[in-house]
């Protein structure tokens, strides 16, 4: 049977990675083949069979971090959420709906919303209807809407969401700015009483942000071993007497 598939982050440094990785361990072993090795030439060849592998090792853990280590932080992320079923769940930069379908599992009543610009560089495949297709895949297709949107504006009125969640995609916005921006839409679109879970590069700055929005329980999460994204977990909630201006 299919499995669902949502694909490889950054396939251009993942390419990066193992090209040069390739290059510089095979110019490691010729400098090895055509020469007897006496001193130099010996650490020359050898600096280059570490490079080489050190660069290989990297593509290997990105293509796993993608492949399994994201599922894993798709349940964590998801498992942080209190579901009751009936909640309106928004997931930014949604790429092929990894946390939507994650999240869409969850809800009976409920329905969720992925938004992305699908840029091509940022995940192999990138494109709404991957996205569909896996959300068939795992059979929340029914309770799944995709809309294009940029995370630093968001074409949904104030307190709209009961969950709004976010992985690998904030960090992409051009400038702190941008980013402190998209930060503040998911504040603006969370219903008060609403909860907020976001994976990132950036987690600790929008921590600060969170809190400075008057976010509640805003909690910075440890960062998950072996997965080569350096991220962490930033949760919060919105209380419920804040509106928004
Ligand atoms: C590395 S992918 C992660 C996708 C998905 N969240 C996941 O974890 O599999 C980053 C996603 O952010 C999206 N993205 C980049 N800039 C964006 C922006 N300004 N607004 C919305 N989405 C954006 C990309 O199109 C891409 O789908």
């Amino acid at each position: 049977m299919k499995q669902p598939d949502y694909g490889i982050d950054a396939p251009r440094f993942d390419l990066t990675m193992f090209l040069l990785g390739a290059v510089t361990l095979a110019s490691g072993l010729a400098v090895t083949l055509s020469s007897g090795l006496p001193g130099s030439e010996l650490v020359t060849a050898v600096g280059l069979d570490l490079t080489g592998i050190g660069l290989l090792f990297v593509g290997v853990v990105y293509v796993y971090s993608s492949k399994v280590g994201k599922l894993r932080l798709r349940e964590k992320v998801v498992g942080m959420i209190p579901w009751k079923g009936d909640e309106k769940v928004l997931d930014i930069g949604c790429g092929r709906g990894l946390l939507l379908i994650g999240a869409a599992r969850h809800l009976v009543t409920g329905s969720a919303v992925g938004v992305d610009i699908w840029k091509w560089g940022d995940l192999t495949g990138n494109a709404p209807g991957a996205a569909l297709e896996n959300a068939k895949l795992e059979g929340v297709a029914d309770r799944v809407t995709l809309k294009e949107g940029d995370a630093s504006s968001l074409a949904f009125p104030d307190s709209t969401f009961d969950v709004v969640l976010s992985s690998l995609a904030i960090h992409n916005l051009k400038g702190e700015e941008a980013r402190d921006r998209a930060i503040r839409e998911a504040v603006r679109v969370l219903k008060p009483g609403g909860t907020l879970a976001i994976y990132d590069w950036g987690a600790r700055r929008y921590s600060k942000v969170l809190t400075r929005e008057g976010m509640t329980n805003v909690r910075l999460h440890e960062p998950i071993p072996l997965f080569l994204f350096f991220g962490r977990i930033v949760t919060a909630r919105k209380p419920s007497s804040l509106s928004n201006v």
